[in-house]
């Protein structure tokens, strides 16, 4: 039997610029896993999960007509991987077999509510990699990630990709997205092993090295957000008000530019000045677009950090989910531990994950 695993990941800043090909943004990978075991079958195969199994499709109506959301469906990025992993198996000359695929999930809790610690980019890129010990196929760290992508483009369409960078690579990450148009296109045209073996414009994946005395602590507001909603929404604001939405696009660039600079400076302070500046652009981010970003609890969240000497911000797409926050080592978190449990915000003991680990 085969079993692999892929970590999931918060994002740290430059969350909805990231989106635009070239913008950067700092992501981490974080110590819980989607685990996925693979075994040869005969005749017919399946894919299980647990996790999963009772989990609603949400739905829309579009004109009046019922759409199904498939996007935050575990299954359909399952599938998605299977399929590109398998055209590019077949490319490189493989035999296709029949398979049990199982899916484990650390990143969603016992109830099925999501942390928002990006489970659709980690069973993506778990899936790829079952698949790649399947079928030998020896894809480098890139390879992956790009088959990955091709999946998840595939199922979400509008997310930056930065989470299967993070499940791929490890550690801290400075990330930019690549040109998602010319890679489409290209997909019309070529093989995915050209594809694949193509550089792709814009794309940045950095290890970064954290400050040493840099320590990061997640709190969890216990409300899930849907990311593909939020960011169909930023968009949708987009289109009237394009001159704030560039200079948004302009300051987090020079934000996070300035951050990922920090971070190799080793220069805390300087970090968390950039995470409060950060957390201002996302709120004028809400002001363009109507979008509640930073939620009540979020607020409480970064509110009762910043009292006790941190810097915090919402993470990923906000709207719930998790917040984030830089401390110095030498400051003392126990009693924003408390302050955080007496406000209904639950901190997350996780720890940054690097890749061998
Ligand atoms: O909410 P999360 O942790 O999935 O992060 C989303 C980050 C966005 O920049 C808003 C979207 C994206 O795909 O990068
Ligand atoms: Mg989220």
């Amino acid at each position: 039997m085969i079993e692999v695993s892929a970590p999931g990941k918060l994002y740290i800043a430059g969350e909805y610029a990231v989106v635009e090909p070239g913008h950067p943004a700092i992501i981490v990978a974080i110590d819980q896993f989607i685990t996925v075991t693979i075994e040869a079958a005969k005749k017919s195969g399946s894919i299980q999960s647990a996790q999963y199994s009772d989990m609603p499709i949400r739905w829309t109506r579009r004109k009046g007509e019922l759409v199904l959301d498939i996007r935050d469906n575990p299954f359909h990025y399952i599938l998605a991987a299977i399929h590109f992993t398998e055209k590019y198996a077949l490319e490189k000359g493989k035999q296709l077999a029949f398979f049990d695929l199982k899916v484990i999930s650390e990143l969603d809790n016992s109830n099925g509510r999501k942390y928002g610690l990006g489970s659709s980019g980690a069973v993506t890129v778990s899936t790829v990699k079952a698949l790649d010990a399947f079928y030998d196929l020896q894809l480098s760290n890139l390879e992956l990630f790009k088959l990955a992508t091709l999946a998840h483009l595939n199922v979400q369409g509008n997310g930056s990709c930065g989470d299967i960078a993070a499940s791929v690579y490890g550690g801290w990450l400075a990330f930019s997205t690549f040109d998602h148009d010319w890679v489409l296109e290209r997909l019309k045209q070529q093989k995915i092993t050209d594809l694949i073996a193509s550089d792709w414009p814009c794309l940045r994946i950095e290890p970064l090295e954290a400050p040493e005395d840099l320590r990061l602590l997640i709190g969890w507001t216990g409300s899930p957000a849907s990311t593909s909603d939020l960011v169909d929404q930023v968009h949708q604001s987009r289109e009237e008000k394009e001159n704030a939405y560039q200079q948004f696009l302009k300051d987090s660039n020079a934000c996070v530019t300035a951050m990922i600079e920090n971070f190799q400076q080793g220069d805390i302070e300087a970090v968390q000045e950039k995470i409060r500046e950060n957390r201002r652009l996302l709120a004028q981010l809400t002001t363009i677009s109507n979008v509640v970003i930073e939620t009540e609890e979020l607020k409480k969240l970064c509110d009762l950090a910043e009292k006790y000497h941190g810097a915090a911000k919402s993470s990923g797409a906000g709207g719930g989910d998790c917040g984030i926050v830089i401390v110095d080592k030498k400051a003392g978190i126990l009693p924003l531990m408390s302050a955080w449990e007496k406000a209904g915000i639950t901190p997350l003991p996780l720890h940054v994950y690097h890749l061998g680990e």
